[in-house]
């Protein structure tokens, strides 16, 4: 398959303020693609926006909460009002939360459904309307490598960034009749804001504080990982071969996996008990 030029195709981003989502913002502009940055921090967005038109790519603003379906078909309204008819939706707002299975609370479960899986569906649904009747366009969403594990004390996060990673499978061969690419993007570790969000819902994310840096990159190398696949689609996303093969591993043989995490449980465990580990 010849590769897409992607220069003038309109793209919408949510979580765009912050993160992966600004620095794939900056990165589609730099390919030619228009950008409609969605988020609920009007003031990030105005300043990733502002960087991207200094840099003489074409971006817009709109403020949203995904977890709100009928401001999700607003945005995609106010892209194409914006860009014209759309050709790429990256539903990428998201965060953590760390908190063991049996304590979490109902609320704190569906609220991170709401916005990981919820939001990115709502951010899809209308993109994926318009995309059937004109047979063509591309939905990524940002799962993440532990879509494919459910990390303790992340089970939660993990659940709702499997649930995203099976929608997006399935919907690659349910919509490819239509000449619509679907994929799915696993980041590891990325150097954002993501763990001071999770550490300011969850009271602390003493799991992941100290996470090295040799599991640890730059949402840019996920942006750059992005644009490739925009121009030439794929199912999936990996940004570490070594992690997506770890994975992989660790789904046929468990208790290596539990091994591998087992003493970061308990260095948290013991943490919480305030002893040393
Ligand atoms: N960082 C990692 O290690 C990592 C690894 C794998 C996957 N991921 C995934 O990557 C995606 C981006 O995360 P990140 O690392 O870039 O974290 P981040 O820096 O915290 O960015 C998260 C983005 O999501 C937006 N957001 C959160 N809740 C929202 C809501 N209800 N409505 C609209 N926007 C919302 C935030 O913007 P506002 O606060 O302005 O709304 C922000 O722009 C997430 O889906 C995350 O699960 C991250």
């Amino acid at each position: 398959m010849a590769k897409i030029d992607l220069a003038g195709k309109p793209i919408c981003i949510t979580g765009a303020s912050a993160g992966i989502g600004a620095a794939t913002a900056v990165a589609c502009a730099d390919a030619g693609m228009p950008v409609l940055l969605a988020a609920r921090r009007e003031d990030r967005l105005v300043e990733v926006a502002d960087g991207i038109r200094e840099r003489g790519g074409k971006a817009e603003v709109f403020v949203v909460d995904v977890a709100d379906p009928d401001a999700c078909r607003r945005m995609i309204a106010a892209a194409e009002d914006a860009f014209g008819p759309l050709y790429a939706v990256f539903a990428n707002a998201g965060y953590g939360v760390e908190r063991a299975m049996h304590e979490i609370t109902e609320e704190e479960l569906r609220g991170i459904f709401d916005v990981n899986f919820f939001g990115s569906m709502h951010t899809v649904w209308p993109a994926v309307e318009r995309f059937i009747e004109r047979r063509t366009g591309h939905v990524l969403f940002c799962s993440s490598c532990l879509a494919r594990f459910p990390l303790p004390y992340y089970a939660a996060y993990s659940a709702t960034k499997a649930s995203q990673h099976h929608a997006g499978r399935a919907m690659r061969l349910e919509l490819a009749p239509y000449d619509v690419h679907v994929s799915t993007v696993h980041p590891i570790g990325t150097k954002t804001e993501f763990f001071d969000v999770a550490g300011a819902r969850s009271g602390a994310a003493s799991l992941i504080e100290h996470t090295s840096d040799r599991f640890m990159q730059t949402p840019e190398t996920v942006a750059q990982a992005v644009v490739r696949c925009l121009r030439k689609p794929c199912a999936e996303v990996w940004t570490s071969r070594f992690v997506r093969f770890g994975m992989i591993a660790s789904a046929l043989v468990p208790t290596l996996a539990d091994l591998g995490v087992r003493k970061m449980v308990r260095q948290r465990q013991a943490r919480d008990r305030g002893a040393t580990p």
